[in-house]
């Protein structure tokens, strides 16, 4: 039986994982750590490179479990996504805390943010293939329709200048690797999608080439569900190119297909002939194969490879989703993953 690495290098597309460190470490779950070995030639830490595990304390950073990963990657010959430098979320609770208690100014959070960059850059230089520098700034298109802003922390204190500082950084302290800007909900300029974001995202990435900002890449997050997601190849193909257009590199970071757990949909569910798991392997395969028509789509990576390890059911409860990934609970493979392969 053939891995899907081993399919995957056939296009010189690398396939992915977001890697659970807690499931990779567990002993009593042996298949996790084999199949994440053995499946994909690119992982991304789904958690440990994240500021509150790197630095939960101001001036103490813990690198041993994203060292580990990195090990692992090596050992078993895998490129490393590095995920994440500045984003608004799993921010450690001193840097919150310090902005809003005042004992941080403005002033001083872009030093914190460029030390921060700065240190966690260096410290994996040489080891990084891909960096998410930037993720999720655009605001949502259902929240303000047609005015799409950057949102979230980082913008509401140093202003829109932060994106072009953090990929100035980040390149400073390791030229070698892409520097890439991360969203979701930028798979379709087409009328059947977020579109106002996707051209949002688009524009801005065509000012940052145009101002010499050093960015590589875009990556489309790809977090999809069966109950809102209706894409097809072409259309997805056509932000690609844009992208890839500007002179960008292209990337599916973190594909997962959700679905609601309503009628007739069971946890633990790998019956091929589930509707739903059904329409998860083709919006798996959508995804895939604009990737593959994209000369310049260099990886595509899951959120989680298995239903036993998946963010969706702890995130999106109301109502209750789940069956996002490739395999179901019990490691069995699911549809979607024998569509991927075979698109492969
Ligand atoms: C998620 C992780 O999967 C969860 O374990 C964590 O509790 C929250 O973050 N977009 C991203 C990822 O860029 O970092 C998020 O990961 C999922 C959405």
């Amino acid at each position: 039986e053939q891995s899907l690495r081993s399919v995957a290098a056939r296009h010189e597309l690398a396939i992915g994982t977001a890697v659970d460190m807690a499931a990779l470490r567990d002993a009593a779950d042996p298949q996790y750590r084999a199949l994440v070995a053995s499946q994909v030639s690119t992982v991304t830490a789904e958690n440990v490179m994240k500021w509150e595990a790197l630095e939960p304390t101001r001036g103490v950073y813990n690198w041993g479990p994203a060292d580990e990963l990195i090990d692992f990657a090596r050992r078993n010959k895998q490129q490393v996504r590095g995920h994440v430098l500045v984003w608004q979320n799993q921010l450690p609770t001193w840097l919150t805390q310090g902005v809003t208690d005042g004992t941080i100014s403005d002033a001083q959070l872009r030093d914190i943010l460029r030390a921060h960059i700065t240190t966690v850059v260096r410290h994996f230089k040489g080891k990084i293939w891909q960096w998410d520098v930037v993720n999720e700034a655009a605001s949502d298109p259902w929240d303000t329709p047609a005015s799409i802003h950057l949102k979230g922390f980082w913008a509401q204190h140093l202003g829109s200048g932060f994106i072009a500082d953090a990929f100035r950084w980040a390149r400073a302290a390791d030229p070698g690797a892409l520097l890439f800007y991360n969203d979701y909900n930028i798979e379709a300029f087409g009328d059947r999608g977020p579109s106002d974001k996707t051209w949002y995202v688009y524009t801005m990435a065509k000012q940052l080439r145009a101002a010499g900002v050093p960015i590589d890449g875009v990556g489309s997050q790809g977090h999809l569900g069966t109950q809102y997601s209706d894409y097809d190849a072409f259309q997805v193909g056509e932000v690609l190119d844009a992208f890839s257009d500007l002179g960008l590199a292209t990337a599916f970071t973190e594909v997962d297909v959700r679905s609601q757990m309503t009628e007739g949909v069971r946890a633990g569910d790998s019956n091929e002939i589930n509707p739903r798991l059904q329409a998860s392997a083709a919006n798996y395969s959508v995804l895939l194969q604009a990737c593959l028509a994209n000369r310049h789509c260099l990886s595509y990576t899951v959120w989680g490879f298995t239903d036993l390890h998946s963010w969706v059911p702890g995130w999106f409860t109301d109502p209750p989703e789940g069956l996002a990934t490739l395999y179901d609970e019990s490691y069995r493979p699911k549809r979607a993953y024998n569509v991927v392969k075979a698109d492969l």
